[in-house]
């Protein structure tokens, strides 16, 4: 089994990709390879970086559990509305608190809009990001165009294509996080 952390970014009143996290996390679960945690950032109130987490003299207990959410993860997913055609600023804001937690991390990157291109323009930027981390961003996106149509509000696939796509998502994410683990000894 891996430890998985996906890592929901949008606060926003009314969000609608709220639904992506939650497809990714029934599909992962339902696997049966992995022990999903899914981190909300709406749940903790975290206010704009002034200090990495590490340089903190009493970071909040929030942040701390974050930390210690991605750093026990064999593998992460990064899950964000399109917002000005890149990804929310509450992830990223979320994302500049931690250093080590993210080195050498298979890290699977999912975006969605309300529209048909389905954020490719934020995941193409969050594939940059995540090399700046040190960490390494699987090749292959899920995107999840026309939120509001593709998933239901629990998630779950409205359309055939959308099922195809997260079912083929999920074999290739698990494939990556364990090839990345294997060159790290930890299976
Ligand atoms: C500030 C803002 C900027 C947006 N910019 C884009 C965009 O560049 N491209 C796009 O496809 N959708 C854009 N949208 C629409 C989102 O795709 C839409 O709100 C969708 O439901 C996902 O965001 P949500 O999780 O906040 O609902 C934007 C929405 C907001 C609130």
């Amino acid at each position: 089994m891996f430890n998985i952390t996906i890592l929901y970014g949008a606060i926003r009143e009314g969000r609608l990709s709220i639904r992506a996290a939650k497809s990714l996390q029934n599909a992962l679960t339902q696997s049966g390879r992995a022990n999903v945690t899914l981190i909300d950032i709406k749940d903790y109130n975290i206010p704009v970086m002034e200090a990495r987490l590490k340089d903190m003299e009493n970071p909040p207990a929030g942040l701390l559990e974050i930390s210690k959410a991605l750093e026990t993860a064999d593998g992460i997913v990064f899950v964000t509305p399109e917002y000005n055609n890149s990804y929310s600023g509450a992830l990223k804001n979320c994302i500049d608190y931690f250093t080590k937690e993210w080195a050498k991390k298979p890290i699977g990157i999912c975006c969605g809009s309300n529209g048909k291109m389905g954020g490719v323009n934020a995941s193409n930027l969050l594939q940059l990001l995540v090399l700046a981390l040190g960490a390494f961003p699987m090749p292959y996106k899920l995107l999840v165009p026309e939120l509001h149509i593709s998933l239901s509000e629990d998630g779950i696939p409205q359309t055939e294509i959308m099922q195809k796509n997260l079912d083929r998502y999920v074999n290739e994410y698990l494939w990556f996080v364990e090839a990345i683990s294997i060159q790290s000894k930890k299976v």
